[in-house]
């Protein structure tokens, strides 16, 4: 293969590098082509064909199917690994040791207390808020409380906002659905695991001890493994500009959080669920809907099917769709969503519009299904998968900090009016 691409433009030809990933991708850098071309760029409109950076942490293959956190297959760590251990993995680049797992754990827990007077902002809320603005607003707000967060020069003052953040984030997870659910806020237990805090913080009855279930333990512990990093997504590549101004790591994870709100990314497992429930209620009609889905002019669409970089099955639906069946076998739950998922699911596969587009099941189409078994009520669905992608959007940010990364400040091509002169109001 040639090392250069040539460009010919105008009758001069331009020759840009071709660079070569660790599996065998390649780009074509155009870091000179502005000033080559005498001020001619490139416009993607998405960034369907554009790579913002090279990145080591997650490899996605939309055709095969394939997902790897720094090498290792998202089936593997699914079924093997747990959370923290995938955390670790996400930011540090290795699986931790023992030893290096309980110091991650123990540092986790020593940052877990919020400030007191964040209280008074979960409050301000009505109970009507969506979580996720909740949880992007308190997110934000942590750098008030934490003012040593925001200037991570060196890789301590680093590792110390990043244990810092994993330790608080769940408790404002748990603050903003008690909140909706009128209980009071209160801390977790650093006698427990990880994930078995998270639920003990966000279930635990004022009047009741609460008693762990490791099926729901174990299934949430999947789900947040599943949703831990996913390469240049809408969310990530937030987080990564807005820290590549130097914004410090909480206020650009608040960025983060409003992206990953918006229903054509994290918050289709939102959608999924209200579109399901939909169905259900106008009795099944699947065919209406997959009818609406293709209609060009119905802004319908099937959510939780298609995504932009996987044209096959999404890997992590593959795996979420087995542990839906399972959640609820173990937990005695029938649940007829599930029911009318599978059905939508088998005639979206053999309809020719979903098939020419290579539209699959993506990761948000079975979560829903599991949440909603576990409890959590639908418009805390999203921010459940901010909880899994934390570790994901932090290691982009640290990676994007330690690579020196230059500012985020993409070019545009200008569409608008010409110069011309100023009118007076009473000549116009
Ligand atoms: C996530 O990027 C990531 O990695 C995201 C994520 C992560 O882990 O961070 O994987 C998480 O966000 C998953 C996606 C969740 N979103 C949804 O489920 C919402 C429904 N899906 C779509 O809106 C859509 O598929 C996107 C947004 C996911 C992807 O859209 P693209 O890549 O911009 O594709 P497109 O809009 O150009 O669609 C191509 C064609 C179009 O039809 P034509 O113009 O060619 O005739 O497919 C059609 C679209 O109309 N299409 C759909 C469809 N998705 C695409 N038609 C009906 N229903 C759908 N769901």
């Amino acid at each position: 293969m040639s090392n250069t691409a040539t460009l010919e433009v105008n009758g001069q030809k331009h020759e840009f590098p071709l660079v070569k990933g660790t599996e065998d991708e390649v780009a074509i850098d155009v870091k000179t082509l502005r000033s080559a071309t005498g001020g001619i760029i490139t416009i993607d409109p998405g960034y369907k064909n554009t790579g913002s950076c090279e990145s080591g942490i997650t490899f996605l293959d939309g055709e095969k199917g394939i997902l790897r956190y720094r090498g290792y297959s998202i089936e593997e760590l699914a079924e093997k690994a747990d959370f923290l251990e995938v955390a670790y993995l996400l930011i540090f680049g290795e699986l931790p040791t023992k030893e290096q797992h309980d110091k991650f754990h123990a540092d986790i827990k020593s940052k877990s207390v919020v400030d007191d007077d964040v209280r008074k902002i979960v409050d301000a809320f009505p109970k009507s808020a969506h979580p996720m603005g909740v949880l992007s607003s308190l997110t934000s707000a942590l750098t008030a409380f934490n003012p040593s967060s925001v200037n991570v020069d060196s890789e301590e003052d680093m590792y110390n906002s990043v244990v810092k953040i994993l330790g608080k984030f769940p408790v404002l997870v748990a603050w903003t659905l008690r909140k909706k659910n009128g209980l009071p806020l209160d801390y977790g237990d650093n006698s427990l695991g990880y994930v078995e805090n998270v639920l003990k913080m966000m279930f635990k009855q004022p009047n009741e001890e609460y008693v762990q279930n490791k099926v729901i333990v174990d299934a949430l512990d999947k789900l947040l493994i599943l949703h831990a990093d996913h390469e240049q997504n809408c969310s990530t590549s937030t987080v990564r500009i807005v820290g590549s101004s130097h914004a410090g790591l909480f206020a650009s994870l608040s960025a983060g959080i409003s992206a990953l709100w918006g229903p054509l990314h994290g918050g289709a497992n939102q959608a999924v669920l209200e579109m399901l429930e939909a169905i259900r209620e106008d009795g099944g009609d699947t065919k209406k809907y997959m009818a609406k889905a293709k209609d060009k002019n119905d802004p319908f669409r099937l959510m939780g099917f298609g995504h932009r970089v996987y044209k096959n099955f999404d890997p992590r639906a593959k795996i979420i769709k087995v542990a839906a069946d399972e959640v609820l076998a173990d937990l005695g739950v029938e649940d007829p969503i599930l029911d009318i998922a599978k059905g939508l699911e088998k005639e979206a596969l053999e309809d020719p519009y979903f098939v020419d587009r290579k539209l699959y099941p993506n990761v948000d189409f079975y979560s829903g299904i599991i949440y909603r078994a576990m409890g959590i009520p639908t418009d805390m669905f999203t921010v459940m998968f901010a909880l899994g992608r934390l570790p994901g959007w932090i290691a982009q940010w640290r990676e994007m900090r330690l690579r020196k990364e230059p500012i985020g400040r993409p070019r545009q091509l200008y569409i608008g009016e010409t110069h011309r002169a100023f009118k007076p109001i009473s000549k116009r």
